[in-house]
């Protein structure tokens, strides 16, 4: 058995949201996610056996309350008493509303299971990637992938769009106050509108993942934007309401529907934070870039497309 691996794994991104737990204990999701790896993103993992769990995340050491459940299920369903050590470096910020604990989760969920048995399947190792955070399930996965609402583990779906483009705006790269653990979880009690947004989430989901097969974003792009105003409308009504919106997250909603206007297929979509992601196609991108980097010269932009699985390093 080896003592110590690194692993590599990029955050995923959702065009149909998870947003809301079916069950807290075991982190199922009350709403199915599609959603696609991104290229470029890295979450780089050092996995150490040792005699305590411990988490750094670039340098920091981490809560062990927030890792406990997750150790102690790993160990459960891994049939092993050693602890872990994990050191993790991302190359985009954390905890700022970019699937960092997608990929977080991924790495540390894989890392484990290869320490302990090399041939452990990626379903197993996608649950145990829940139990951290639901959308980590799907980030074990490369390529397009799919949550359905209340499964234990994601599953890799055979679709190939490599003109896919993914533009993230960085807004704001600080980390946010409410993490979206807290806010599903208010939204769940609190929102008046959580009920609707799990019945139009069910009726999105086929719809959705039919228009993703065919690779059509024309179909699709309408899909992921009612997905995450939807999404939203359960912060704003939660008690008290989550606003993670900054002034240029709405300036930059309205030019990407500017830009649709103009005739570009360019559909936003936003997650637990003030950043905006857009998708286009390969062939508008620069267009779509120019002009956003016109009217935005100090927002930091970073294109990706679908990216590839987790991957152990040398
Ligand atoms: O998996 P968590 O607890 O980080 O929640 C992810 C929630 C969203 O990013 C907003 C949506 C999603 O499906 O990734």
């Amino acid at each position: 058995m080896p003592k110590s691996l690194k692993i590599k794994t990029s955050p995923s991104l959702a065009l149909i949201k998870y947003w809301g737990k079916q069950d807290t204990k075991t982190n199922t999701p009350a709403t199915g996610s599609l959603a696609v790896s991104l290229e470029g993103l890295t979450t780089e993992t050092t996995i150490t056996l040792a005699n305590e769990d411990a988490v750094f995340i670039n340098g920091k050491a981490q809560p062990a309350e927030r890792f406990a459940p997750f150790f102690h299920q790993v160990r459960k369903s891994l049939g092993t008493k050693h602890a872990f050590h994990a050191d993790s470096h991302s190359n985009f910020p954390v905890a700022a509303g970019l699937a960092s604990s997608s990929s977080g989760f991924a790495a540390l969920a894989y890392g484990c299971a290869k320490l302990i048995n090399p041939y452990c399947h990626e379903n197993v190792i996608s649950s145990l990637a829940r139990l951290g955070s639901a959308s980590a399930a799907r980030a074990v996965f490369g390529g397009f992938t799919l949550l359905e609402q209340g499964s234990l583990n994601a599953e890799p779906l055979n679709i190939a769009w490599p003109d896919l483009r993914i533009i993230i705006c960085i807004v704001q790269s600080g980390p946010k106050e409410v993490s979206s653990r807290e806010a599903m979880e208010r939204a769940r009690h609190t929102s008046p509108y959580y009920s609707v947004w799990l019945e139009q989430s069910a009726n999105r989901f086929p719809q959705a993942l039919e228009a993703l097969k065919k690779t059509n974003l024309s179909l699709l792009g309408p899909l992921i934007r009612e997905s995450y105003l939807g999404m939203f409308a359960t912060m704003l009504t939660s008690q008290p309401p989550v606003l993670y919106w900054q002034p240029d997250t709405m300036a930059l909603l309205k030019t990407c529907e500017i830009l649709r206007h103009e005739g570009y297929e360019v559909w936003e979509t936003m997650d637990a934070g003030p950043q905006v992601k857009m998708f286009c196609l390969k062939d508008q991108l620069e267009n779509i870039l120019s002009g956003l980097k016109n009217r935005y010269p100090d927002i930091q932009l970073l294109v990706s497309k679908p990216g590839p699985a987790p991957t152990l390093c040398p």
